[in-house]
């Protein structure tokens, strides 16, 4: 049987462990993930336990209290705290979730964090989504037209039109279905992955885009479309509730409607 270790320098080690202060009534504890690349060690998962009654009920709420009031030290991306901007993405007990947008309550035990799975880390839960952003990029994410626009109006859509952008127009490009795809984890250099691929249908189903040939053409191919397994973890994990799975399904079925 084939037998898998990891770098001596990417074993996670044990860290250091932080106490609740005396006269804490409902303590919480959370392990997170922590790496420096200026420290040149490897990466460690620290121990903080903290006080419920100190800040709000979502994970993010105890995520900036541990680093404002227990380690500054301690690296992340959020924004918005309203679930819009898709910066606070991480792994939160085992799922690719929104720390904002996820309640403390729904956990029992202790909670971990990690930083989104396999993509490379900047530091601690902060993932590099340059590649991300740039396989975004090339699928050309904003309308693309041949004729001129009408003289004295937008380019109008009917009711039953506009509908088809539902459940696609909603995705905030948080990579959580991304990084939860075994496809996407093997294959990321060449599979677009469930986010860009529901991205890319959101243009192709847009009745005002003329170009619907062309990105298709573009998709057509074994690598970008074709290395989802229809495993569903992304559109399982999707904390928008939205349907990448469906998406590409949908995808599919175009490149094969149009061969006939
Ligand atoms: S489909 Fe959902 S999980 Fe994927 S990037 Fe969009 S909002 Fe995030
Ligand atoms: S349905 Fe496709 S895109 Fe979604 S997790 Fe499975 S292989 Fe990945
Ligand atoms: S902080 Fe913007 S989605 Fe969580």
């Amino acid at each position: 049987m084939a037998e898998f270790t990891l770098p001596k320098n990417s074993k996670i080690k044990p860290g250091k462990t932080f106490s609740a202060a005396d006269g804490a009534t409902r303590k919480k504890t959370f392990r997170i993930y922590r790496w420096d690349p200026d420290a040149g060690e490897n990466p460690r998962m620290d121990t903080y336990e903290v006080d419920l009654d100190k800040f709000g009920p979502m994970v993010l709420d105890a995520v900036i209290y541990i680093k404002n009031e227990i380690d500054s030290t301690l690296t992340f991306r959020r924004s918005c705290r309203e679930g819009i901007c898709g910066s606070c993405a991480m792994n939160i007990g085992g799922t690719n979730t929104l720390a904002c947008t996820k309640a403390i309550e729904d956990f029992s035990g202790d909670i971990s964090i990690y930083p989104l799975p396999h993509m490379p880390v900047v530091k601690d839960l902060v993932p590099d989504l340059t590649h991300f952003y740039a396989q975004y990029t090339s699928i050309k994410p904003w309308m693309q037209t041949q004729s001129p626009p009408p003289p004295d109006a937008e380019r109008l859509q009917s009711k039953e039109e506009r509908a088809k952008l539902d459940g696609l127009y909603e995705c905030i490009l948080c990579a959580c279905c991304s990084t939860s795809c075994p496809s996407y984890w093997w294959n990321s250099d060449r599979y677009l992955g469930p986010a860009i691929l529901l991205q890319a249908y959101r243009w192709i189903v847009d009745s005002r885009d003329e170009y619907t040939g062309e990105r298709l053409d573009e998709l057509e191919d074994p690598f970008r479309l074709y290395r989802c397994h229809t495993i569903m973890n992304c559109t399982n994990t999707c904390p928008k509730g939205l349907n990448p799975a469906k998406a590409i399904a949908e995808i599919k079925k175009l490149m094969v409607s149009r061969s006939f």
